[in-house]
């Protein structure tokens, strides 16, 4: 596979595959919640930033996909009939939130929580991708494919209107810092199967 895909710059350990594929249910479930903060994040964005139109607009559709993750993730749970466990701590999630602005210029804080989502889209593609080449069932590949293919369309989305409302030289600093700060919490983080990050 691609060393550093969509620019991530520590690919996921090989080993995670192999830990994954012997916890569907709880890989699944964990897959589940991460669509359903997707939809979720998409809809506080909107509300925090009513009067920018094409966010507004772009993101709309997105929260309905997402959403829409979320129920094939459950279909498929219960197709297996396995169970739709609790959701656990995001301990990824909160670490990348813990490198957002949260003060200063409205601009800054706006530019950070694009490239916190555009990150998690990145890092979950490259998770899929690994999950589509790794598992040891042909239904499960295609399955993860799909997801890896629009989650990387996320990912596009994101970076895309990060430049639309932030001059470019900006958010490619900014992007770089976040890259550095990604690789080193994927570093930092224990390897577990049970979960997506
Ligand atoms: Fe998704
Ligand atoms: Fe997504």
């Amino acid at each position: 596979m691609t060393k550093n895909i969509l620019g991530l710059h520590l690919p996921t350990d090989p080993r995670w595959v192999d830990l994954a594929s012997i916890s569907l249910e709880d890989i699944l479930t964990d897959h589940a919640y991460c669509e359903q903060k997707a939809a979720a994040s998409c809809i506080s964005l909107i509300q925090r930033y009513p009067s920018k139109e094409r966010l507004v607009n772009e993101l709309s559709p997105i929260v309905t996909e997402e959403w829409g993750h979320f129920r094939q993730v459950l279909a498929e749970l219960q197709k297996r009939n396995l169970k739709l466990g609790k959701q656990r701590k995001d301990e990824y999630v909160n670490r990348l939130l813990g490198f957002q602005k949260k003060g200063g210029h409205e601009e800054d804080r706006l530019l950070d929580q694009l490239l916190t989502m555009a990150l998690i889209e990145a890092r979950s593609c490259e998770r899929f991708k690994r999950l589509s080449e790794g598992l040891n069932d042909e239904y499960l590949c295609g399955f993860y494919r799909r997801f890896m293919e629009s989650e990387a369309g996320h990912y596009h989305l994101f970076i895309e209107l990060a430049e639309d409302y932030v001059y470019k030289e900006k958010v490619r600093k900014r992007w770089r810092e976040w890259l550095e700060y990604e690789a080193h919490i994927i570093k930092n983080l224990e390897l577990r199967g049970d979960r997506i990050h």
